[in-house]
């Protein structure tokens, strides 16, 4: 006879799972985060962490109790990189249509790794791709997936291009490249030929041309990294002369947009980027300037088979997500180092599906224009210098007599008056003030307040 196994009660499921007014409580917290538009404010660890203390328990704290230690100790806590006040490193804007589509992506679990596990999504997903794809000016047949952000984008874009080029380990790379490409060539076991730009910040072909002759190494060449929409300045680079350069070494060119990818949405920026058609592999981040919710990165291939033999993984489990044509049947866990995936790429689908194109290409220019404003009110300050006209979104200047602990305690006391979160950089060795704009909410009231402290 079978022993009678012991069923206990399992309460985390299904409709009758106890769980009380929560999704009431939660809708309403999405509501009032849309309408907010305040920064939020930082903690001390020695605050913070006290009110999560004993929280994990045996029995549970319940609905209640669990909720309130959330809207207290975390939520509270966190600076709204989505909103209008967040003018430091790269922020957000996502639309209110991402944000609701993003926790359906949440609430359903969407197993987007593979075709076969949620063609739905993978096909919305690849529709979306297809869009950045043609922006890009990469041909018919180019294609990727959406991944969690920039530096998985370009540590899988490099990898691929790392495996194409057989024994070769060089790449070359500007001394504005995004950090994430540091990183990516220590753990892909690569070298860095650093190439350094001149003050317009900008990599051309030339340079490249010069740096490889002078290193002697051209023939060691594997990859050359752009960047479209450099983090520090905004800065595109010479993207045609970086491509005819690299492919006459035989080399991939993988072209860094993750944050300014979404100028191309402007027809009065486009020029910019000429050249990026060319690129071997590309990243643009929806979650950057593109209205999206944190976790979509877009990385895209000219010919996805090379970076299907990178990516795939193998194994006696997973082999039945493999079809005999991936065409026909696309994983996108074979285009990025992923396999189990939310399908990240929904919420800007969406977005795109509710509003068109036109909207936001109107809600980029109006980051652009915020910019412009900020610019003309900075030159008109006494004391400070503009450094860069800029080609994007990102304002760096000089204060007459500011040194680097007078930039951070303007930072600090923007913080704490919850006034904005700025934070400065260096530029050519020299600290100095940097601006980022982003989001269509930020007023000229704004702009005003944050340059207003400069004074
Ligand atoms: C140009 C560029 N590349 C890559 C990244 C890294 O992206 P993520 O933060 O999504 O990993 C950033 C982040 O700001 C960036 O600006």
């Amino acid at each position: 006879m079978l022993e009678q196994l012991p069923f206990t009660a399992v309460t985390l499921h299904g409709p009758t799972a106890d769980i009380g007014d929560l999704s009431e409580r939660v809708l309403r917290l999405i509501n009032d985060r849309l309408a907010n538009t305040e920064l939020g404010r930082t903690i001390a660890p020695s605050a913070l962490l006290p009110m999560l203390d004993g929280a994990i328990t045996t029995g549970g704290l319940g609905v209640e109790r669990a909720w309130e230690t959330f809207e207290t100790a975390v939520a509270p806590h966190t600076l709204a990189l989505d909103g209008p006040r967040y003018l430091a490193f790269i922020p957000m804007s996502p639309a209110a249509a991402a944000i609701w589509m993003d926790a359906v992506v949440g609430a359903t679990s969407f197993s987007a790794e593979s075709w076969m596990e949620a063609a739905g999504a993978v096909a919305a997903e690849n529709q979306a791709l297809d869009y950045l794809r043609e922006l890009a000016g990469m041909p018919t047949g180019a294609g990727g997936a959406f991944c969690s952000g920039g530096s998985i984008g370009n540590l899988s874009a490099i990898a691929v291009g790392r495996d194409v080029a057989g024994g070769r380990r060089l790449v070359a790379v500007a001394d504005t490249a995004h950090a994430s490409v540091d990183n990516s060539l220590r753990l892909l076991g690569m070298e860095a030929l650093v190439v350094p730009t001149g003050g317009d910040g900008r990599f051309a072909g030339e340079a490249l041309s010069a740096a490889l002759d002078a290193s002697g190494r051209a023939t060691e060449l594997a990859v050359v990294v752009a960047s479209a929409g450099s983090t520090n300045a905004g800065i595109v680079d010479d993207l045609r002369g970086l491509a005819d350069v690299a492919h006459a070494h035989h080399a991939w060119l993988h072209v860094d947009g993750a944050y300014g990818g979404a100028a191309l949405l402007l027809d009065e920026r486009r020029a910019l980027f000429d050249g990026l058609g060319e690129a071997d592999s590309y990243i643009v981040d929806p979650h950057k300037w593109m209205f999206c919710t944190a976790g979509t990165c877009a990385v895209l291939y000219r010919q996805p088979h090379l970076a299907a033999l990178t990516h795939r993984q193998h194994g006696p489990y997973i082999e039945v997500l493999h079809g005999a044509d991936p065409s026909d049947e696309w994983n996108p866990s074979d285009y990025a180092f992923q396999l189990t995936r939310r399908p990240s790429g929904l919420p800007f689908w969406f977005t795109l599906l509710v509003h068109g194109t036109d909207a936001l290409a109107e809600a980029v220019r109006a980051a652009i224009t915020t910019t412009s404003y900020a610019v003309q009110q900075l030159e008109s300050t006494p004391g400070i210098e503009v450094v860069l006209q800029p080609q994007l979104t990102v304002v760096l200047f000089r204060k007459a007599g500011w040194n680097q602990a007078r930039w951070q305690a303007w930072s600090r006391d923007l913080l704490d008056r919850e006034v904005a979160f700025v934070a400065p950089t260096r530029w050519k060795g020299q600290t100095i003030g940097r601006l980022v704009f982003l989001h269509p909410l930020t007023t000229t009231d704004i702009v005003d307040e944050v340059i207003a402290t400069l004074r």
